[in-house]
């Protein structure tokens, strides 16, 4: 009889691992579509308006690229959207 007990524990717990992956990957799909204009108004918009295109060179686009992630708490390929819709589109 315990053996069982054992038996449906460890399918259980598989079962919620299984359930908590697949949902865990929805939701960074979810962030990996947005586009850079969605995570500029998201994440940067709040503290300014955004710059022109040629306002920066390109090293210099690059460190305000850090220089602002460690302001908004947003990952890389965030940062590397927001900044590729700066650089070519921006306003
Ligand atoms: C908490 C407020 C805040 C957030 C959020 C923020 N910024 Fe800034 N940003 C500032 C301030 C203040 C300055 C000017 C002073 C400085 O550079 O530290 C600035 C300056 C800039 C500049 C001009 C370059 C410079 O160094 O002067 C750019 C471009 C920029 N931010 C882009 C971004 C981007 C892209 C994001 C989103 C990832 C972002 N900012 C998020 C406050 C913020």
């Amino acid at each position: 009889m315990k053996k069982y007990f054992a038996i449906i524990f460890i399918l259980v717990l598989l079962v919620s691992f299984g359930i908590f992956s697949i949902s865990g990957c929805a939701v960074s799909q979810k962030i990996n579509d947005k586009t850079g204009t969605q995570l500029w108004g998201e994440n940067c918009g709040r503290c300014h308006n955004p710059p022109g295109p040629g306002e920066f060179s390109s090293a210099n686009w690059d460190i305000i690229g850090s220089h602002m992630r460690v302001r908004t708490n947003i990952t890389e390929t965030e940062e590397r959207k927001i900044i590729d819709y700066l650089k070519n589109t921006g306003n």
